[in-house]
């Protein structure tokens, strides 16, 4: 629907609350949604939203029309209106300005007998998740959509600028790429196939094909843990770089989250505020990052544990706990890179370290905060005996992986690549206990509603 077939009600020029800076002193219309309305006599306070902002409109009774006055007194909440009136600069509005009411139009009005089921008070997490299709017109969850947009549009603009194709890889496939407890099965025309874990597989043959590409997509894994990081459907953008090692791809790495940070900051500081987010806490991330091997990492949990400051003494050789990690990157002042883990607890398509192959050639980001792993990324096996042997070693079908196979056949090089889980980068950079506040509508263990 362009803005001119919709209905407006007089002649000011339609704008949004996100740009309403450059009317200061016009009449403006707004479309949009009444959002709260305080009542104190012969004056009315509307707060107005319309998907860029809220502001608050001021009406009183001897300055507009009895209509409108009328029309305003008593709407309810979420009420869709086509508003006009003249922008004010104020300073103790939150957003800069406020919007003396000139005219309103009533879409449509929630009635008083069914209101809008999220009032202002405060609602438990189930209720809300129940009503997510209108919890996200909160001004809060609101506000993350938008940075969810710009962390992805940063991400996109980052690798596009950088040399990177996007490449979308399937989404319904014949074998696992991560591991086969976490697999979602699906009936294809008699056979079984999975939804898609990560696009590396797939991934990796474009980069053979173009040098430099990336994905861009959903993926699901089956999990069966109830914690704050995990979805069981949840969106990726993968790097792979054909003829880059486990250096060059994290230096990509701590490129990659200092644009997108810095990204967020300029462009989205109106809605950092909504979040109430200390911004002191990202300023700092710029590359480098901090790298620490496995074993390095392993120290500071066996110090840290020795000082009573870990609970539980660190197993050498596990793959990281949630307290682990939050413990490694409180040492930080930005995200830190743990690299070489031991082969044995990591994927099967992971370079060995010539140096050592008991270690895999590969990259684990952490946040800082506590937030944990947001990246995860490797070199890549070359050698078609090797990944051969390890395909077998998992116990993973050979048939599946034939043409995977192929790619170490001909021409077969050195390549790298890693995932970023977008719930993860969000959840971190806007503050959030849990990434189910980070997607429009969250799938989880329990969840599937609406
Ligand atoms: O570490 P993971 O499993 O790595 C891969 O899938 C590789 N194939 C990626 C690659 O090398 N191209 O997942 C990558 C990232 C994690 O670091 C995390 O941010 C996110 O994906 N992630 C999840 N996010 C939400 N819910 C889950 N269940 C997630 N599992 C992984
Ligand atoms: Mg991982």
């Amino acid at each position: 629907m362009s803005e001119e077939t919709v209905i407006t009600t007089t002649e000011a020029p339609v704008t949004t609350i996100a740009r309403i800076g450059e009317y200061e002193g016009k009449s403006v219309t707004l479309k949009g949604w009444l959002y709260n309305l305080r009542e104190s006599g012969k004056l009315l306070f509307p707060i107005f939203r319309d998907g860029s902002g809220t502001i608050q409109g001021i009406v009183p009774k001897a300055a507009v029309s009895p209509e409108v006055f009328e029309t305003i007194k008593g709407l309810t909440q979420e009420s869709s209106v086509v508003v006009t009136g003249k922008v004010r600069a104020d300073k103790r509005a939150p957003g800069g300005y406020e919007l003396d009411v000139e005219n309103v139009e009533v879409v449509q009005r929630v009635p008083e007998d069914d209101p809008f089921p999220i009032s202002l008070k405060e609602h438990g997490t189930d209720f809300l998740m129940e009503h997510r299709h209108l919890w996200i017109r909160t001004p809060r969850q609101s506000a993350i959509l938008r940075i969810r947009a710009e962390i992805i549009k940063a991400a996109r603009d980052f690798l596009d600028d950088n040399g990177f194709v996007l490449t979308d890889p399937p989404i319904l496939t014949p074998a696992a790429c991560e591991g086969t407890s976490t697999l979602f099965p699906v009936e294809y025309f008699g056979d079984e196939a999975y939804l898609t874990q990560s696009g590396q597989l797939y991934i990796e043959s474009t980069a053979l094909a173009l040098g430099k590409v990336y994905s861009f997509g959903p993926t699901f894994r089956a999990e069966k843990s109830k914690t704050r990081r995990h979805l069981t459907e949840f969106w990726m953008v993968e790097p792979e770089w054909a003829y880059a090692g486990l250096d060059d791809l994290m230096g990509l790495a701590e490129q990659f989250i200092s644009f997108i940070v810095d990204r967020v900051l300029t462009r989205r500081a109106a809605d950092m505020k909504v979040l109430g987010r200390d911004i002191s806490k990202l300023e700092t991330i710029k590359a480098p990052f901090p790298r620490v091997s496995y074993d390095d990492a392993v120290k500071m949990l066996n110090d840290a544990h020795a000082k009573g400051l870990l609970e539980q003494p660190f197993e050498y050789g596990n793959d990281f706990g949630s307290p682990d990690e939050t413990y490694i990157s409180s040492q930080f002042d930005r995200p830190v890179m743990v690299h070489r883990y031991p082969a044995a607890v990591k994927a099967f398509y992971m370079e060995p370290d010539p140096e050592n192959p008991k270690y895999a050639l590969c990259v684990d980001v952490l946040a800082p905060e506590g937030y944990g792993e947001i990246i995860g990324g490797s070199q890549r096996i070359a050698s078609y005996e090797l990944l051969k042997k390890r395909i077998e070693e998992h116990n993973l079908p050979l048939d599946a992986f034939k043409w995977y196979l192929d790619l170490r056949q001909y021409g077969s090089v050195p390549h790298s690549g890693f995932g970023m889980g977008i719930e993860r980068a969000v959840a971190w950079i806007c503050g959030l206990e849990h990434v189910r506040e980070t997607i429009p509508f969250a799938r989880t263990l329990n969840r599937i509603y609406p």
